[in-house]
């Protein structure tokens, strides 16, 4: 595992780590996750030789191997994206509309009204990223920040034991954070570096990642701070996610937006900030006992819609006999070719007789 204590980089001393140490700059990746301005803010240390010790701890982690390169050309890209890890939602509905699952480097925001699923998945992944590489999860512990105490240790022992995991081993890699106000849940991640090194943190859940900016902020004139704010827990996740190549996923919830007159009125909360972050957005929505997720906003997947179920075990693909509209419309499309064919000597029927 690479070295990433402070005193490894060239010029600092133990006046400048303790600095560091005690405005929460634990390791080299804390420098270059927060960034020179607000280290420099925070410090009151002179804002070019902070860029110039963040640039030294970026140079130094890409030789490691542990950041990219600035410049690199696009069939190297491709081929690092290869290499995503993604963590199964185990059911195949979810899957296929994750494309294999929820992606590290990534932020996949989630987000529907009470009771549409949100914490259920966010349960459901605590378990599945402990999965070993070959069953679709990424052998990793998780970092729950809790913001609404819905975290229920009891919800992952049965989802843990109907997946045939052990159910003591499966809490034990969960490390639960609870966020009482905003600056609490941005603290808590501007902490979260060193506990993702010594637990192998491979997902990170805010759950819910505005409910408390959005109850503290009330009113026009907080809008602003709000944001502001917001954009800054938003970029720091983000950029924790892409920094230690692990998932986070965000819950959000929805307002009703009273200008919308045609389809479905709801919206995400958080505006341009929240969407523009996210790197992917889906929509859970209730629709009597079962619940349909939609990819919203995506990079590189299609609008589309599968249906899926809360059941003890989490997250579920819906029952045999109601298949997805995913499943339908592949068997239709896989389908083509027989049905032709059968439609062929029925047709010749009528004209041999
Ligand atoms: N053990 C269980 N077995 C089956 N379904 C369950 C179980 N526990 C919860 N559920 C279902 O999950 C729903 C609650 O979902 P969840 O708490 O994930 O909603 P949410 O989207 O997080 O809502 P909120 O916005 O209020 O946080 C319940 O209405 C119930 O249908
Ligand atoms: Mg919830």
């Amino acid at each position: 595992m690479a070295d990433l204590r402070l005193d490894t980089l060239p010029g600092v001393g133990p006046v400048t780590r303790k600095k560091l140490n005690d405005s929460g700059i634990h390791n080299i990746m804390d420098l270059v996750v927060r960034g020179p301005v607000e280290i420099s803010d925070i410090t009151g240390m002179d804002f070019d030789s902070v860029v110039n010790l963040v640039n030294k701890a970026r140079y130094q982690l890409i030789e490691e191997g542990k950041l990219e390169k600035d410049f690199v050309n696009a069939t190297e890209i491709y081929k690092r994206r290869q290499d995503l890890g993604r963590i199964t939602t185990d059911t195949d509905c979810l899957d296929h509309l994750l494309d294999g699952g929820v992606e590290t480097q990534a932020i996949t925001e989630v987000y529907g009204e009470f009771s549409s699923g949100k914490t259920q998945f966010c349960h459901t992944m605590c378990v599945t990223v402990q999965k070993p590489k070959e069953d679709g999860g990424l052998d990793g512990g998780v970092l729950y920040i809790d913001t609404e105490n819905t975290f229920r240790p009891e919800r992952i022992v049965t989802i843990a034991k109907m997946k045939g995991l052990d159910p003591e081993k499966v809490l034990d890699r969960i490390i639960v954070a609870r966020a009482y106000n905003s600056s609490h849940q941005q603290l808590i991640l501007e902490e979260a570096g060193p506990i993702i090194e010594e637990n192998k943190i491979k997902l990170i859940v805010v759950d819910s990642a505005v409910g408390l900016f959005r109850a503290e902020y009330l009113g026009r004139g907080t809008l602003s701070v709000r944001q502001q704010r917001l954009n800054k827990f938003m970029h720091l996740l983000v950029r924790t996610a892409e920094a230690y190549n692990i998932a986070a996923i965000a819950t959000n919830q929805v307002m009703s937006a009273p200008d919308v007159f045609f389809g479905d009125p709801t919206r995400p909360i958080g505006g341009n900030v929240v969407a523009h972050t996210s790197t992917y957005r889906i929509y859970f929505k209730k629709s009597g006992k079962k619940r349909i997720a939609r990819m919203v906003d995506s990079p590189h997947h299609p609008e589309q819609e599968v249906i899926f179920t809360l059941t003890e075990v989490g997250v579920s693909d819906p029952e045999e006999d109601s298949k997805t509209k995913v499943d339908k419309l592949l068997s239709k499309k896989t389908e083509k070719k027989p049905t032709a064919q059968v439609r062929g000597p029925a047709k010749q029927g009528p004209e041999n007789a």
